[in-house]
């Protein structure tokens, strides 16, 4: 009987918290692990190699914990480390991409899909691929928006500061493709951002466009994944490990992202 053992997630840091977020809403039953890689943040800038050895570390720390399921919240370490992580687990890996991918596709009623993600993500191609497999007559546009990371982090999210970046990135995107109609929020800080992106590209295109991001989608995947194997929540109220790897401005930045307070938070080397 697997119901009681932990779901698995990680992030390159806090922001995969935003996924747990989902999760928890979605399979309240559970109990989770959440690993946040802080002491090696940011994994965007940082090579597909560098990404793949510190993901593989991550997943190993989840599965020592005698997890059932892994979810790989940090879009970077999907784009450029989901199939070393599949290959290396024992148990369902799912990455943040194809779960964006899908909400995008549900969401695009004109099949021109915006990514805003970190350079990593975005030089990757991961959601191009994603997308056009599923439908190949998707125009994809990706641009990597690196300070939307530092804004969501600091909780400048919906100031002129945000304003003025996220005008400059959404106005580069449209000069490439001015028929978006959906944009693929494909970072973990991104959700946080929403409503400044949202309006912010109304603004620019003259009407609405839909923002999607990974987070629910991934809890739903994570839900189809364990089929019967969930935890009834009348029957056990899902508890909330939380580790990193480094524990430095976590009691402001965690919950921001996770939108309740962290209990604790313990610090562990990889
Ligand atoms: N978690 C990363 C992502 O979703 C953003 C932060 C980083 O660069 O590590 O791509």
């Amino acid at each position: 009987m697997n119901q009681r053992r932990p779901i698995g997630v990680f992030d390159s840091g806090v922001g995969g918290l935003t996924v747990v977020r989902a999760l928890r809403a979605r399979l309240p039953g559970e109990d989770i692990v959440y690993l946040g890689d802080t002491a090696r943040v940011p994994y965007g800038s940082k090579s597909p190699r560098t990404v793949e050895r510190y993901s593989l570390t991550c997943l190993q720390f989840l599965l020592a914990h005698d997890v059932k399921l892994v979810l790989i919240a940090c879009n970077t370490a999907s784009a450029q480390a989901l199939p070393a992580l599949i290959a290396a687990s024992p148990v369902p890996v799912i990455g943040a991409v194809d779960p964006g991918a899908e909400s995008a596709l549900a969401a695009s009623t004109g099949r021109r899909v915006g990514v805003i993600g970190t350079l990593g993500t975005v030089r990757s191609g991961a959601y191009e691929r994603a997308l056009t497999a599923r439908d190949p007559a998707t125009r994809v546009t990706a641009l990597a928006c690196p300070l939307l990371v530092p804004l969501a982090e600091e909780g400048w999210v919906d100031d002129d500061v945000a304003a003025a970046v996220a005008r400059r990135y959404l106005t580069e995107l449209f000069v490439r493709d001015p028929d978006i109609d959906t944009i693929v929020l494909g970072c973990t800080h991104y959700p946080l951002l929403r409503d400044v992106l949202a309006r912010t590209a109304a603004a620019l295109a003259g009407r609405p466009i839909a923002i999607v991001d990974s987070a629910s989608a991934m809890a739903e995947a994570a839900a189809h994944a364990l089929g019967g194997d969930v935890t009834d929540r009348r029957a056990h109220a899902g508890a909330l490990a939380c580790f990193a790897t480094d524990i430095s401005r976590l009691d402001e930045l965690a919950p921001r992202f996770l939108g309740e307070a962290v209990t604790s938070f313990e610090l562990v080397d990889l």
